[in-house]
């Protein structure tokens, strides 16, 4: 059958079809679209269009250069979708086409469900891709170590993972606290879920607030337009990740108490209260019980966050994960720089195990960083890691220098003492001048004074 030419056909097809001219007046109109708003499809034929349709807008597509509109129109308690086309001929305006795509609520529904489907197919793809590229990274499968400690963290890990309760992880600096974060949020059943972290160090406490709680339009100069949501509101459904939360001002803890419990949030400039639904996981590398008793960490605050206490052990309590741990920061090492260590000195761990390991894991892996950049061959030698040099004598050949010997081996040894605490905390210079107890500004005068690289 030949059907090239029958346009009346393909027209009469269409839910409802209406064209006007450039008066405004109905050229076209099929059975369907009269049929719906109820008029004589002949007497229509000519009547500007709001005379057959009031609600029409139609004729305001005839003016302007939009070419395409998409309208909704509510009659009778029905709704339908209409497109509307400008027609042109030669670049002028002719007319106007409109076709119903649904004329009632039933189909709007069919096709909100279609695309809400595809969408959620959709963004369920895209979660599983996170997912997958968070959980390569930061899963309990990252957690090395066959110690007994390792173990038992990985069994207080998993358990964690099977509640709702909120987890206050306590470790030194480099234990790996949000590595074990990450891990139990991704073992829960809020894995598909957001896993945000806040980390109040080093932050100004507005800032810290506007960070957790956000801000509504207009809060305060130099807001952002149309406000922000607070990291609170951003967890909901999935974990969030109070880091350092021994850093948290005292004059915002009554706020965040409050959040805890009731897991309700005002935006600040704000009366309007916000439920969030969000799993709370906190970190500590400080004794915070101590810290209540000292008055600078508030004990009901403190009684909130401690409900499931996970316990880091620090690296010198499970020596025996040092040579898995070393082989594993080696291999990542030689695909990321190119290097070939297949070899490790039985001497290397010898030596490593010897050390005490205050920054813990980091520091472990600053080390061998750092010794593998004197690798040139296949093995790894106890002689790359030079931090446990002999430091007791002073080679006084060495103190030539034009200055007093005295300050110049003042100054030596405090280059040196700077320069390892960067290392132990991964050049963080928060951390380090904490360390060290001196202001940030002060360390970093030090360092240009002893030109150590900023
Ligand atoms: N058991 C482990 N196995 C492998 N890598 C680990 C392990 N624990 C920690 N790491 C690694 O050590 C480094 C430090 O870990 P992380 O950042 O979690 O420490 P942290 O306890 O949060 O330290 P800080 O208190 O200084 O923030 C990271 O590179 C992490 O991947
Ligand atoms: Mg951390």
């Amino acid at each position: 059958m030949d059907i090239s030419n029958r346009f009346e056909m393909f027209a009469e097809a269409i839910p409802g079809l209406m064209v006007i001219d450039t008066d405004g007046n109905l050229v076209y109109i099929n059975e369907q679209c009269a049929d719906y708003i109820k008029c004589d499809r002949e007497k229509a034929r000519g009547q500007f269009v709001t005379d057959v349709f009031p609600p029409s807008c139609m004729h305001e597509m005839l003016k302007g250069n939009k070419k395409y509109n998409v309208c909704f129109y509510f009659e009778d308690g029905r709704m339908s979708v209409s497109s509307q086309v400008q027609l042109r001929e030669e670049g002028k305006v002719v007319g106007v086409l409109e076709y119903d795509t649904v004329q009632d609520l039933n189909g709007l529904d069919e096709m909100f469900m279609k695309y809400s489907e595809s969408l959620r197919q959709e963004a369920d793809y895209y979660r599983e891709q996170v997912r997958a590229f968070q959980s390569t990274k930061y899963s309990i499968k990252n957690i090395l170590g066959s110690s007994k400690k390792t173990q038992e963290l990985k069994h207080q890990i998993e358990l964690a993972a099977t509640m709702q309760s909120t987890v206050l992880i306590f470790g030194e600096t480099g234990t790996g606290k949000e590595l074990v974060a990450h891990s139990i949020h991704n073992l829960s059943d809020r894995a598909f879920g957001p896993f945000v972290s806040v980390n109040a160090a080093g932050m100004p406490e507005s800032l810290i607030e506007s960070e957790l709680f956000g801000y509504e339009d207009g809060a305060f100069t130099g807001a952002k337009r149309g406000g922000k949501r607070g990291r609170f509101e951003l967890a909901n459904k999935g974990t969030l990740f109070l880091d350092e939360v021994n850093q948290m001002p005292l004059s915002l803890q009554p706020k965040l108490l409050r959040a805890l419990q009731e897991g309700e949030i005002e935006k600040i400039g704000s009366e309007e209260i916000t439920k969030v639904d969000a799993r709370i996981i906190a970190a500590t590398n400080r004794d915070l019980y101590e810290m209540v008793q000292d008055n600078t960490f508030r004990d009901d605050l403190y009684y909130r966050l401690n409900v499931f206490p996970i316990i880091v052990p620090p690296l010198r309590e499970r020596k025996s994960d040092i040579p898995e741990l070393v082989r594993a920061k080696v291999e990542e090492l030689n695909l990321e720089r190119g290097k070939k260590i297949t070899r490790i000195d039985p001497e290397v761990f010898r030596t490593l195990k010897s050390y005490d390991w205050p920054g813990n894991i980091r520091e472990l892996y600053n080390r061998v960083e750092a010794a593998m950049n004197y690798a040139e061959g296949d093995t790894l030698y106890q002689e790359y890691f030079k931090f446990r040099a002999d430091n007791s004598r002073v080679n006084i050949d060495e103190l030539h220098s034009e200055e007093n010997p005295i300050e110049a081996i003042k100054k030596e040894a405090e280059r040196k003492l700077i320069n390892e605490t960067l290392i132990r905390f991964d050049h963080n210079k928060t951390k380090a001048a904490e360390f060290l107890k001196i202001s940030r500004p002060l360390l970093y005068q030090k360092m240009r004074r002893l030109g150590i690289k900023v």
